[in-house]
C-alpha cells in the first residue's frame, strides 16, 4: 500500500489548481442514467471514487469515456443492467446515487446497500422512504435494495434529516416522474445546485435548488448536455488550512470562493490573511495560528468534510478551540493519529476540546477516511521531522495527485509504493 514521507516546517508558497467537486460529479455521472443521449462533462476529478463509477455505469452498459485530463462522455443507450454489485458498491457508498435514475428510467433497480464506513453507519432510508412515497416498490432483500416501478408519480417528500445524496437521488428520480415533486428539508450544498443545474440542460423542470425546498415537474423525457463541473470546495478549503498551519503564501486558480463562506470565516479569525476574486482565493499567513472553535452542520454552516483540516490547524494554534461534529457520529477517526504527533485533544462525545501546542512531531500515522488523511498531512507539513502517512488510498479517493500539488508549492513530500 502506498504510503506519503513528509518533511515537515516548509513553508507553502505559489499557486495551485483546484478539480473539479468530487461530490458533484459522482452524482452527475449517475445522472447520465436518465437518458440515451451523450453527456458530455468536463472538469471531472482524476479520483479513485471517479474511476469506481465508471466502472459501475461501464457494468451496466453504459459507454463511457475519458477524453482529455478532465473530459468524460456518457451514453446510455444501450443499458443492458439494472444492477448495482456489492463489490463495487462496498468500496463506494456514493454507488448508491444509480438508484433513483435506474427507477426512474428502467422502472426497476438493484442495489447492494452500501454498508457503513469509518465515519458512521450511513444508512441510506431516507432514499427507500422518497422512491417508495413516489410509487416505488422497494423492499430489502439479501442486502440490496430492490426497486420496481411502472412509472414513479410525483410526490411530496420531507426527509427526516437533511440529507445530500438523498435529496440528489430523489431529485434525479422526480425528473422523469408524472407529475409534481416537492422535497422539503432538502440538502442546499452547492454539488446539489450544480446536479440540478445538468438536469435542468437535460430538460429537467427544477425549481428552488440551493434552498430547502425543491419542486420539479416531471417530463417523460431527458436529453443530452453538455456541463463544466463546480470546482471542489473541500479540496480547497483543505490546502488553505494547509497554508494556515505551515505559513506562507498560496493562489488558488479555478476555484469558487463563493461557495466556501464558512471556511474562509473560521480560517480568517484563525489569522490566515484571504483575498478573493470571482474563480481565486489567495493566502497569507505569518505567525502562529489563533484557536478557532467551530461546529459543523448543513450548508451554508461549516462543513463536515472540513472538520478533520480545522482540527489539525487548532492543534497549533494559541489557544483552546471547541469542535461540535453535529452530522456524522463517528467522525474523530484522526484524534488518535493526531494524539501521536503530539497534538493535545479531549474527546467527550461529539465534541473535541483542543489544546494548541507550540510544535507537532512527526511521526508514522495511519488514515482511516479521506479527510481524517487530508487533515494528518496538513500536520505532517506543519510538524518538526518526519511524517510517514500510512494507507492513502483514502487520500487518493477525493484528492488529485495531492502530493503533486504540494510539491510544486514547495512541500518535501513524497509517495513510496
Ligand atoms: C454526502 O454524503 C457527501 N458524499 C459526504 O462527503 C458528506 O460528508 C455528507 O454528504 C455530508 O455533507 C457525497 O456527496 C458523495 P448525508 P451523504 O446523507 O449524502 C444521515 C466526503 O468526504 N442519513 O447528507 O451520504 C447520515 O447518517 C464525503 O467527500 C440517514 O440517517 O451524507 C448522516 O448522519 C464523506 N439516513 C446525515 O444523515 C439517510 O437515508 C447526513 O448524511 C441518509 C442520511
Amino acid at each position: 500500500m502506498d504510503k506519503l514521507l513528509i518533511q515537515g516546517g516548509r513553508p507553502l508558497r505559489g499557486e495551485v489548481a483546484i478539480s473539479g467537486a468530487k461530490n458533484a460529479a459522482l452524482p452527475i455521472l449517475c445522472a447520465s442514467l436518465l437518458t440515451a443521449d451523450p453527456l458530455e462533462l468536463d472538469n471531472v476529478p482524476a479520483l479513485r471514487d471517479i474511476g469506481t463509477t465508471l466502472t459501475l455505469l461501464q457494468r451496466m452498459g453504459v459507454r463511457a469515456e475519458r477524453g482529455d485530463e478532465t473530459r468524460v462522455t456518457l451514453q446510455a443507450d444501450q443499458v443492458s443492467s439494472q444492477e448495482a454489485p456489492y463489490e463495487l458498491v462496498k468500496t463506494m457508498r456514493a454507488s448508491i446515487l444509480v438508484l433513483g435514475p435506474l427507477v426512474a428510467r428502467f422502472g426497476r433497480a438493484r442495489v447492494s446497500l452500501p454498508g457503513g464506513c469509518a465515519i458512521g453507519q450511513r444508512p441510506v432510508d431516507q432514499h427507500i422512504k422518497g422512491l417508495a412515497a413516489m410509487g416505488a416498490r422497494i423492499r430489502i432483500d439479501h442486502g440490496f435494495v430492490v426497486a420496481e416501478a411502472d412509472r414513479l408519480r410525483g410526490a411530496s417528500i420531507l426527509t427526516d434529516m437533511v440529507t445530500v445524496t438523498g435529496t440528489e437521488n430523489l431529485m434525479m428520480a422526480a425528473a422523469l416522474a408524472d407529475g409534481r415533486t416537492v422535497l422539503e428539508n432538502a440538502a442546499c450544498e452547492p454539488e446539489v445546485v450544480d446536479l440540478a443545474k445538468v438536469l435542468i440542460a437535460m430538460g429537467a423542470h427544477i425549481e428552488g435548488h440551493g434552498t430547502d425546498r425543491i419542486v420539479i415537474e416531471g417530463v417523460e423525457r431527458l436529453h443530452g448536455a453538455a456541463h463544466r463541473i463546480v470546482p471542489d470546495r473541500i479540496e480547497a478549503g483543505t490546502f488553505l488550512c494547509a497554508v494556515a498551519a505551515t505559513g506562507g503564501d498560496v493562489t488558488l486558480r479555478h476555484a469558487a470562493p463563493d461557495t466556501l463562506g464558512a471556511v474562509l470565516d473560521k480560517l480568517r479569525d484563525a489569522g490566515l490573511e484571504i483575498t478573493t476574486g470571482p474563480d481565486w482565493i489567495r493566502a497569507r499567513m505569518a505567525g502562529r495560528p489563533r484557536a478557532t472553535g467551530f461546529r459543523t452542520s448543513e450548508y451554508p454552516g461549516f462543513p463536515t468534510d472540513m472538520q478533520a483540516q480545522l482540527m489539525a490547524l487548532n492543534t497549533l494554534a494559541e489557544g483552546t478551540a471547541v469542535i461540535t461534529e453535529n452530522i456524522f457520529e463517528n467522525r474523530y477517526m484522526h484524534v488518535q493519529e493526531l494524539h501521536r504527533m503530539g497534538a493535545d485533544i479531549e474527546i467527550d462525545g461529539h465534541t473535541a476540546v483542543v489544546q494548541g501546542v507550540e510544535q507537532l512531531l512527526g511521526a508514522t500515522v495511519m488514515a482511516t477516511d479521506l479527510r481524517a488523511s487530508a487533515s494528518l498531512v496538513i500536520a505532517g507539513l506543519a510538524a518538526s521531522g518526519q511524517t510517514t502517512v500510512e494507507r492513502i488510498y483514502h487520500l487518493d479517493r477525493g484528492y488529485e495527485r495531492m502530493e503533486h500539488k504540494l510539491q510544486a508549492l514547495g512541500a518535501d513530500i513524497q509517495r513510496i509504493q
